[in-house]
């Protein structure tokens, strides 16, 4: 029995949000943010619409395109670090938006990593033989962390004004993170089938010393109150990240689990059809690239038009490629991700 992805699908917020736009707020330029980083533009969701929602849609998606309906659903694994609420997580939510039925949902919270250690955990599910079709979402709705106060409303219609220039000083205190992220979903539906084809060998790894490089020291319950205006005002409920070392450690820990898993699977690199990289920084897609010897018609990559979207990349580039056609029966992939925890890993997939 191997796990099979049957169906894809994705969500998509109606704001797209340019370089040049984020300029008008901030000191920063579209060629700084698409040499640094290969993005032009980002997804903004909708005032109210979270991370559920745009699940949901790549969900109901997901579950057509696999032929089914929700109510086949045997289980919901749902990848994000941007939930609706603190409690409850958002896969009841997505039960009640999908009409599924009383389900198990597990939520998790490997940030860049989610999804592949979803995928981990659907196949052993499947293999366990307890469930046989597993949803699986990656969603993030990041926009929220961004400072609103500060005239964020102007890029998305909401507000017509002139930013001051003191305001333009506080945006570009944490241009350095705002600039990379976005808003979107992606989902599958994996099922268990006979045959060849379905998910290989996958390899996930954890080293929580490195959990200070990317982290979000507000909205913390280590802190009383656990959100407060001084922790708004000092910028603590925004991520913080080590940039450069997260890219050293990128640019390393994701070409050796591709190995690793290539080495399992008995398949050379080299042999891999596909690589899907998760979509942080274009420069990082280039060095896993070159790092592991493939052709750039290797590694695709949509960095371009969505910005960083955490657990959301894999599915989302995932559905593209295959909507493209660049998926074909009998390929070999590899999918692999690096991130807050730091978490990574690589799964090896033969379609
Ligand atoms: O999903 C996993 C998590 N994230 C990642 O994997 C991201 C990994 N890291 C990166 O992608 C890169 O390190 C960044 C894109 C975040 C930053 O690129 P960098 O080449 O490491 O730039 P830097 O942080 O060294 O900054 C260079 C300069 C600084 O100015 P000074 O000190 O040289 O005068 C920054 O203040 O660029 C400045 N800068 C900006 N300038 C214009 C930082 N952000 C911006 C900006 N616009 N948005």
């Amino acid at each position: 029995m191997r796990s099979v992805i049957t169906g894809s699908g994705i969500g998509l917020p109606p704001n797209v949000v340019t370089n040049e736009a984020l300029a008008t707020l901030m000191d920063t330029s579209d060629e700084w943010i698409r040499v640094r980083s290969g993005i032009q533009e980002r997804r903004y969701a909708e005032p109210g619409q979270g991370s559920t929602d745009l699940g949901a849609i790549a969900s109901r998606l997901a579950i057509a395109d696999a032929g089914l309906n929700p109510a086949d659903i045997d289980v919901v694994l749902f990848a994000t670090m941007t939930p609706d609420h603190v409690l409850p997580g958002n896969g009841p939510l997505l039960q009640v938006a999908l009409g599924l039925r009383d389900i198990p949902t597990f939520d998790l919270r490997q940030q860049c990593s989610g999804f592949l250690y979803g995928l981990e955990l659907a196949d052993l599910l499947i293999q366990s033989g307890r469930y046989r079709r597993v949803l699986l979402v990656g969603a993030e709705v990041h926009s929220p962390f961004m400072p609103w106060h500060l005239g964020w409303d102007t890029l998305i219609g909401r507000e017509t004004r002139t930013i001051t220039e003191a305001e333009r000083a506080e945006n570009t205190l944490s241009r350095d993170r705002t600039v990379l992220f976005g808003d979107a979903a992606g989902a599958v539906v994996i099922e268990g089938r006979e045959g060849a084809s379905g998910l290989g060998p996958i390899r996930l790894h954890t080293d929580g010393s490195g959990a200070g490089v990317l982290t979000m020291h507000g909205a913390s319950f280590k802190r009383r109150p656990f959100v407060s205006h001084a922790q708004i005002e000092a910028g603590d409920t925004l991520p913080v990240m080590s940039g450069k070392e997260v890219f050293r450690s990128a640019v390393t820990l994701m070409p050796q689990a591709v190995r690793e898993v290539c080495e399992i699977a008995g398949v050379a690199v080299e042999a891999l059809d596909l690589v899907l990289i998760h979509q942080a920084n274009l420069r990082i897609i280039e060095g896993v690239q070159k790092a592991l010897g493939l052709r750039a018609e290797q590694v695709p990559h949509n960095i371009e038009r969505y910005g960083n979207t955490t657990a959301a990349t894999l599915p989302l580039l995932f559905h593209e490629c295959r909507a493209q056609g660049l998926i074909r029966p009998g390929m070999n992939l590899a999918f692999t991700a690096l991130g807050s925890g730091l978490h990574w890993g690589a799964a090896f997939y033969r379609t």
